[in-house]
């Protein structure tokens, strides 16, 4: 039913469907920053949702889950392994992270994403209104704007990515470099998290795509830079994006999470100072420049380990990659050889898991944490940093945070640090462990105020008006 005048597209629904050992099936919520950025939107909005179950082979009908319809796109094993573990996750995603990995260029995984790009847009032609406004999301569905733009031209579409665009040099690495910029210009406006990535964008759509592009001023307040496609103009611009920073900050003020947060402190052995990692298991998020900074400092004497302790929360991720197969190992290893040589039997220094965390536990970790490490090598926004951030009302805590995550440029009084530094790293833990009651209340208090006006509901407005053309500006390109 084409009848939806809202619709999300994206590479996974927010929710996953999950089979249960006796052949039953039931929904839980999707990993990753998208999902929990998007979701609250567009369940206030009675949109549409395109995107796939997370598990191969299903073929489900249409459903509405509470006010939201979900339209999920089918695919099969053989999909799975190329378009999303493949080109996705072994190709896009290592390019696009500054190529911490090397990503690996095989023929027969593109084609495997065109041909997944090509059902997603018939997908979501299928389900939208005539002159519905369609937003696609993210670097596994590039070329979904152009191929629906050729669908639909009554459409208006708008593309947004959640993760770094790389610079021009890696990304001209790319054999299907052209398509790719072609693709997203068949929307109407694009957008990033950080202005240096809507630059690239733009050099590269000049030079591969031959468009003549500008950093013209678009509307009254917006500066957003535009490409001139034949009679079309494509808006480019920066977007940095957020959580429900008011939503999670009542969360964490409630007296269920206080009281879990003090058992887990108790359960901790009640500890001089807890460091608190959370992430999904990714080489991106320098989950193992952490713990080495950890181990060094434990072997220079600076950590004490009978007071401190270091809480890891892995989430599980990609675990069919290679990468991240290796990954895992990694930094298994080096937990144990911390515990090995510094932990005591029933006071281990590092206390890991592998496992997706219910979300109040999580809350209940951040506002427990006295010193939140978010070290990634490379991070498009990383969210995680502003939801440590939203649930210290309390003031108390401190943020040790890449220079390399799109938070950094948000978040400036967190101790900030150049992850491939290892002796940096471990100056902005020690100075995050030993600062003052004072100075850590005045940084906090400077970053929530940040991260409360800039919310989830403030970045989606802000690229809805633009899109609609309402001259409401993404952060002006520098
Ligand atoms: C990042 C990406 C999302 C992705 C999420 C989880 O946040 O930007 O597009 O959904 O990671 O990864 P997964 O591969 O499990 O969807």
């Amino acid at each position: 039913t084409a009848n939806a005048h809202f619709v999300v597209v994206a590479n996974r629904l927010p929710v996953d469907l999950e089979r249960l050992p006796d052949g039953s099936t039931r929904w839980k919520r999707s990993p990753g920053g998208l999902v929990t950025a998007l979701e609250p939107l567009l369940r206030n909005n009675k949109g549409a949702w395109v995107g796939w179950a997370g598990v191969p082979d299903a073929d489900l009908a249409p459903e509405v889950d509470d006010g939201l319809e979900l339209f999920p796109v089918p695919l099969s094993a053989d999909e799975v392994e190329r378009y999303y573990e493949g080109f996705s996750n072994a190709t896009l995603w290592p390019l696009y992270h500054d190529v911490i990995v090397r990503p690996e260029y095989h023929r027969d995984w593109w084609n495997a994403y065109v041909e997944v790009n090509r059902r997603f847009a018939e997908a979501t032609a299928a389900a939208a209104a005539e002159g519905a406004t369609v937003w696609v999301q993210d670097y596994q569905l590039q070329l979904v704007p152009k191929m629906l733009r050729m669908l639909r031209p009554d459409l208006t579409i708008g593309f947004f990515l959640h993760i770094p665009f790389p610079p021009v040099e890696l990304f001209m690495q790319l054999p299907w470099r052209t398509e790719i910029v072609e693709g997203l210009l068949g929307a109407d406006l694009i957008g990033f998290h950080l202005p240096g990535g809507a630059q690239n964008f733009l050099y590269l759509a000049r030079r591969l795509a031959g468009q003549q592009t500008s950093r013209g001023t678009v509307g009254v307040r917006s500066k957003l830079g535009v490409v001139q496609v034949g009679f079309r103009t494509v808006r480019v611009g920066a977007f940095p994006i957020s959580i429900a920073s008011g939503e999670l900050d009542e969360q964490a003020r409630s007296r269920k999470i206080r009281d879990r947060a003090k058992a887990i402190r108790k359960e901790l052995g009640n500890p001089k100072h807890i460091l608190l990692g959370v992430d999904r298991l990714d080489y991106t998020k320098g989950i193992d420049v952490r713990l080495e900074a950890l181990y060094e400092l434990l072997q220079d004497d600076r950590v004490d380990p009978s007071d401190t302790v270091l809480v890891q929360l892995a989430t599980p991720s990609r675990e069919r990659v290679e990468s991240y197969v290796r990954l895992r190992g990694s930094i298994e290893q080096t937990v144990s050889r911390i515990n090995g040589e510094y932990g005591e039997v029933g006071h281990p220094v590092v206390h890991y898991l592998h496992r997706p965390i219910p979300r109040d536990e999580l809350i209940a970790f951040f506002v427990a944490a006295d010193v939140m490490l978010v070290t990634p090598l490379r991070d498009g926004m990383n969210l995680v940093a502003k939801e440590y951030v939203a649930c210290r009302s309390d003031l108390g805590g401190s943020l040790v945070l890449s220079e390399f995550t799109g938070a950094a440029a948000e978040l400036r009084q967190a101790y900030l640090c150049n992850p491939h530094d290892l002796d940096n790293v471990k100056d902005a833990m020690t100075s995050a462990m030993d600062q003052t009651r004072e100075d850590g209340r005045r940084r906090m208090r400077a970053m929530r105020r940040q991260v409360l006006t800039h919310d989830v509901d403030r970045w989606a407005r802000s690229f809805l008006d633009a899109l609609a053309d309402k001259g409401a500006a993404g952060r002006a390109l520098v």
